[in-house]
């Protein structure tokens, strides 16, 4: 089925404060935020009508604007009455929320704290990020060439524009290949994440998942350690050598956008969708949509209706 362009859609977009019709929210092609990648977003999901974690979303939102220097001009509230307005003008029981700040055309220096600051927030249907049908066997997996940067080199635990660069190269690198995805060391050859997703193994009954430091701090990743634990099943939050890939059971992916998607594939590694992956995927989906609540509070859901 065709992509309808994303500049050519019905519906309305949340544009620095007000609403505008979808195929008016332009910006000028002398933009900060286009020729340096000064812009941060955000990926969430709304499961029944409900932002799945929006305010942690937000969160992060605002920490990854600070790690770029960039003096968001609204606050939390503001952004977070801005999601439910827009998603619920677009009135999808699910859907995908993309909130994104750039620096504008006040400047086009290098430096350029001047440059003023812009946002936006579209809402739009975005079913599966896998294909549904590859959910039995699992994923195939490429190894990147590309590395995360690490924290000397780029704020990399900010959702940045910029640093998705070599995603897009690892992932377009993979599908040529036949796989849907890629894994990404880090610069110190530790295993770090996929394209748009952090990843977990399984072995022996316990989950092992690289430890923060070189890449966003994953919702769905926290979530997914949660319900893990409320099972009762240790999870190992460690550095990953490229030399295990061979010795672990399970793997799979966990993001807003992927779910959790089980692994099949890693280079000349093979996996199994085992008991585990298959559960931790049926109880993430059934939380999002209320159907399993934790031992721990929930955070607040936002209703878009
Ligand atoms: C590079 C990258 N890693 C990991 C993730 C998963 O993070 P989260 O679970 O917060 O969506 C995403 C998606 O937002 C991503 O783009």
């Amino acid at each position: 089925m065709a992509i309808i362009p994303f500049d050519d859609r019905d519906g309305e977009i949340w544009l620095d404060g007000e609403f505008v019709p979808w195929r008016d929210a332009k910006v000028h092609v002398l933009t900060h935020g286009l020729h340096y990648g000064s812009c941060v977003f955000e990926g969430e999901r709304v499961y029944d009508h409900e932002i799945f974690k929006s305010k942690e979303h937000t969160d992060r939102l605002f920490k990854s604007a600070e790690l770029l220097a960039i003096d968001v001009p609204f606050s939390k509230a503001e952004i977070e009455a801005a999601k439910v307005e827009t998603a619920k003008r677009a009135g999808f029981k699910d859907a995908y929320v993309r909130p994104v700040i750039w620096r504008g055309s006040g400047s086009m220096g290098v430096s350029a704290p001047e440059a003023g600051v812009r946002c936006a927030i579209a809402v739009w249907e975005w079913p599966a990020y896998f294909p549904p049908e590859l959910l039995a066997k699992g994923i195939k997996m490429d190894i990147a060439r590309w590395k995360r940067p690490g924290p000397q080199s780029a704020p990399c635990t900010a959702k940045a524009a910029g640093l998705y660069i070599i995603c897009s190269l690892a992932k377009e690198e993979a599908e040529a290949k036949g796989c849907q995805d890629a894994l990404m060391y880090d610069i110190e050859g530790n295993l770090a994440e996929a394209t748009g997703a952090h990843i977990f193994f399984v072995k022996d009954g316990a989950i092992h998942t690289p430890e923060l430091g070189n890449f966003i701090e994953g919702i769905t990743r926290a979530t997914v350690i949660d319900l893990a634990r409320a099972r009762g099943i240790t999870v190992h939050e460690r550095k990953i050598k490229p030399e295990e890939l061979g010795s672990f059971e399970q793997c799979f992916l966990t993001g807003s956008a992927a779910e959790v998607t089980p692994v099949g594939e890693i280079g000349p590694n093979s996996y199994t969708v085992g008991e585990m992956t298959t559960q931790l995927r049926e109880d993430y989906l059934k939380l999002v949509r209320r159907q399993l609540v934790l031992e721990q509070d929930l955070p607040p859901r936002v209703a878009v209706s």
